[in-house]
Formats: structure tokens, C-alpha cells, sequence
């Protein structure tokens, strides 16, 4: 069993622990499921990352540790339509001064719909992960709102554009594909 506590809200990267323990960050649109993922993979039933029916809730990087030695990361989401123009400046600029400024930055997590795909906000996203050339994990959300015939159709679509070992069919309201998040999240950790 893995322990997982909150660790903190933070709103600026000087306000970032010290530690020097690794991250894993978890990208993805606003309402993708990035904090459904971390409660499914952390198995809480009574959230310890809130998700919401409103959109653009996580306002903030936040914190879990995980085993005492590194940390998940939740980003606030992007793409949402009734952010104000300067709150969205806002969290743009810290997602940026996190992704490009976090010497700590191990893994990414980036989560697409399973149901759309890439879709136009997630392209900056996408590019960026290419430039930066590390460990990336494509994880398709809410696969359960897909017909199995469906699923495997899409599957086969995401393998050929991300191959098959970076990517995940995940839902975290049946819990499949969390193991292999799990594995993907271990191997990160041990190869820094
Ligand atoms: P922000 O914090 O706004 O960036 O959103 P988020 O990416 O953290 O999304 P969140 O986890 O809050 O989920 C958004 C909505 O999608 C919630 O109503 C969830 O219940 C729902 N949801 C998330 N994952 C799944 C899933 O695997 N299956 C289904 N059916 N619904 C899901
Ligand atoms: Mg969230």
C-alpha cells in the first residue's frame, strides 16, 4: 500500500518544497479527470484532490507525496472558456515557470479525453512534452463513456500516433489501466 498525504496548495514556485525529492506532473484540459486520476490511483474514496462539476477549479500546483520520497503534481487545468483573461494569464504563467523552471521535473502525466483525442488546447501541451524530450505518459480518460468496440478503435488509433508502451486507456470510475500508470509512475522514480 502506498502512503499518500496532501502536501500543499502552492500558488508560486518559490512556495515549493525544497526537498529535492522528484515530480510527476499531471496535464491535461480542464475537466480532462486529473484529479479523478490521482483519487482512483490513490484509491480515496473521499477526495484527497477535489474534483468538481465547475471547471477550473484547481487554481493552484498541488502537492501529494507519495511514499515519503517524491511528489504528484496536480497542474491546473487549461482550455476553460469562463476563466477570466487574467486569471488565465495567471495560471499560464505558472504552469510555464513550473514546467520550464522545476529542475525536480521527472515525469509528465498528460491526460486527453479517450472519447476526442488531442484537441486544439492540448497541442501547445503536446509540442512542449517534445521539445523537452523526457518521460511522458499519454493517459486517455473516461474510457468507460466509450462503447468497447469503440475503445479498441481509438486504442489503436493513440498507439500508432504515441506507441503503444506511452500510452494508457484509463477511467477512474472502473479503475482500468491504473496499474499500468502505477508501473509507468514506479519506473519514472527509480531511473532518477
Ligand atoms: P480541473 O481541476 O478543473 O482542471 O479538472 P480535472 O481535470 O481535475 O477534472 P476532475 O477530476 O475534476 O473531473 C471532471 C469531471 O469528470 C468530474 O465530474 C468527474 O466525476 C468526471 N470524470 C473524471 N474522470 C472520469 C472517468 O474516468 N469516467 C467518468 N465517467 N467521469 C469522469
Ligand atoms: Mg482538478
Amino acid at each position: 500500500m502506498i502512503d499518500v498525504q496532501f502536501h500543499s496548495s502552492v500558488f508560486n514556485l518559490k512556495g515549493a518544497p525544497k526537498t529535492g525529492f522528484p515530480e510527476i506532473c499531471i496535464s491535461g484540459r480542464s475537466n480532462v479527470g486529473k484529479s479523478s486520476m490521482i483519487n482512483c490511483l490513490t484509491k480515496r474514496k473521499r477526495s484527497l484532490a477535489k474534483t468538481s462539476q465547475t471547471p477550473g477549479k484547481t487554481r493552484s500546483l498541488n502537492y501529494f507525496l507519495l511514499d515519503g520520497k517524491y511528489y504528484l503534481v496536480d497542474l491546473p487545468g487549461y482550455g476553460y472558456a469562463k476563466v477570466s483573461k487574467s486569471q488565465r494569464a495567471d495560471l499560464r504563467s505558472l504552469t510555464d515557470s513550473y514546467l520550464n523552471g522545476r529542475d525536480e521535473l521527472t515525469g509528465i502525466i498528460q491526460l486527453i479525453d479517450s472519447r476526442h483525442g488531442p484537441v486544439s488546447g492540448d497541442t501547445i501541451m503536446l509540442d512542449w512534452i517534445n521539445q523537452w524530450g523526457g518521460n511522458a505518459l499519454y493517459v486517455f480518460t473516461k474510457t468507460d463513456k466509450l462503447s468497447a468496440r469503440s475503445r479498441a478503435a481509438m486504442e489503436r488509433t493513440y498507439n500508432k500516433e504515441f506507441g503503444l508502451e506511452n500510452i494508457v486507456m484509463f477511467s477512474a470510475n472502473t479503475g482500468m489501466g491504473a496499474e499500468k500508470i502505477w508501473s509507468w509512475i514506479h519506473k519514472t522514480i527509480v531511473k532518477y
